[in-house]
């Protein structure tokens, strides 16, 4: 890999560029998309053709100062248990639009906190969820758990459900980086968490990690890995810590003074690296790692990796419905995101409609773009081949090839058939794809590229 002060000049550390789990980033999404534009979608949808499900629960019992995702912090049930009949609700709208009981591939539960739910939430939400879905046994079923707000009787009831893979949230077991983030919790917790999925019978388990966290050390962090790979995970996603204190207002209790600097940063994700890469994990795009058996490190390899708003993944569906206040889902022609505050999105719902406050649809050129940066983020290459460029995409698109082989034409190789980054120019890769984005949606609310 290059080291910190090539790729530091070569612009690596001081641009935000977006993490394309879609294209156009979320940002570009206007209200000028509608509830009448997913009406359109779903009742175009062939009912035998799979589609992706994501619900989001957006509730916690912690909120961690370093969060950035949509939730709420919740004392009591009474508010988890209106959102559940608000899903019921949007779910029974949703079903009005199809024109028959669609058929689901994948689902995904995440959050927040999904196992903030009781056991019997977790029946209620699934027996609705199959009254309006299609599921069998091939049907992937994924939970984000958190392991302080999870025991024995939600775990089979998610099990019961269909369950079939799950995705824990570590950080990092340091106690003084813990303390820092606002988020306690002891690797025997973590544990007790992981045998009772294990003991279930889950035989795909995710950890997610963070580098970049106050007070974090290549020491420290990598105490923390020996003891996560003690936990035998089947994947790792280790995420570079996003501090954007005026979007997710909890992280300004951050003491920023102990962030760790670019260098720093880089140094832990290469330490990370190092050690997963060592101990026979597969690195998987820019933040995964997968045992070379799991079907994501496989679907890496066949050139079959995704990338979606879940991050990486081995979900080939064209279409993503997303259920739950804030949700995103993506048709074919576009995307559609749920009103984001729970309040509003179940007046809505409630009331009978589509609760899309914003979305974007997309133009030819748009999907063709899309296609070339989620080449470049799942495999590090483009695919001439399966591009087939007509002479006008090829016209189109010259521009962007022409700033990418003035500014990097030594960072890939290229012929008729592909261009291939060098595994030296990996950490560049959003630098790359940005070539082919034309939304200049500025800096602000953008991660960190490394
Ligand atoms: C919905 S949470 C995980 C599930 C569960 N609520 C828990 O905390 O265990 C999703 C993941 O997003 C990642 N994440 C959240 N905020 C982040 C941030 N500011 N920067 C990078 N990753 C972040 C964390 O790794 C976290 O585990
Ligand atoms: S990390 Fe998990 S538990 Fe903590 S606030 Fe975020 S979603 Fe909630």
């Amino acid at each position: 890999m290059m080291d910190f002060d090539t790729l530091k000049a070569r612009g690596l550390f001081d641009q935000r560029l977006p993490r394309y789990t879609s294209y156009p980033p979320a940002p570009a999404f206007h209200d000028g998309i509608g509830a009448d534009f997913q009406a359109k979608a779903l009742a175009a949808l062939d009912p035998d053709e799979p589609i992706s499900l994501y619900l989001h629960i957006p509730f916690c019992e912690r909120l961690c100062w370093f969060c950035a995702c949509r939730t709420q912090g919740v004392s009591s049930l009474a508010p988890v248990q209106h959102y559940i009949a608000t899903l019921e609700a949007e779910l029974a709208v949703v079903a009005r639009h199809l024109k028959g009981k669609q058929r689901i591939k994948q689902m995904h539960w995440g959050g927040g906190t999904p196992t903030i739910l009781p056991p019997e939430l977790i029946e209620r939400l699934v027996t609705a969820i199959d009254g309006v879905f299609q599921r069998d046994e091939n049907t992937e079923f994924s939970v984000e758990i958190d392991p302080t707000l999870v025991d024995a009787d939600k775990i089979t009831a998610l099990r019961a459900a269909g369950m079939s893979r799950a995705s824990i949230g570590v950080q990092d077991f340091a106690t003084q980086v813990q303390e820092s983030i606002g988020r306690l919790q002891s690797y025997e917790q973590t544990k007790t968490a992981v045998d009772l999925l294990r003991g279930a019978g889950i035989a795909s388990l995710n950890i997610d990690l963070v580098y970049g966290l106050p007070f974090q050390s290549v020491e420290g962090f990598g105490r923390t890995l020996d003891q996560v790979m003690s936990l035998d995970p089947d994947r790792i996603a280790l995420f570079g810590y996003a501090h954007v204190p005026h979007m997710a207002k909890r992280q300004q209790l951050i003491p920023e003074q102990a962030l760790p600097d670019d260098r720093a940063r880089f140094a832990l994700f290469n330490h990370a690296t190092d050690v997963l890469t060592g101990s026979g994990m597969t690195a998987i795009g820019i933040d995964h790692f997968a045992k070379p058996t799991d079907n994501m490190a496989i679907a890496a390899a066949e050139g079959n990796l995704r990338r979606n708003f879940q991050g990486y993944t081995v979900d080939g569906c064209g279409t993503l419905l997303g259920l739950g206040a804030s949700s995103i889902s993506r048709f074919e022609n576009g995307f559609s995101q749920n009103t984001p505050q729970t309040g509003p999105y179940s007046k809505i719902v409630r009331g009978g409609e589509l609760s899309t406050a914003r979305g974007y649809e997309l133009t030819g050129e748009d999907k063709l773009r899309s296609r070339i940066i989620e080449m470049l983020m799942c495999d590090y290459a483009i695919d001439y081949n399966e591009l087939a460029l007509t002479d006008a995409q090829q016209a189109m698109l010259t521009p962007a090839f022409m700033a990418l082989r003035a500014e990097c034409a030594d960072l890939y190789t290229e012929d008729a058939e592909r261009l291939s980054l060098s595994v030296e120019a990996r950490p560049l890769v959003r630098r790359l794809a940005h070539f082919f984005d034309t939304f200049t949606m500025g800096n602000v609310g953008y991660s960190r590229v490394s």
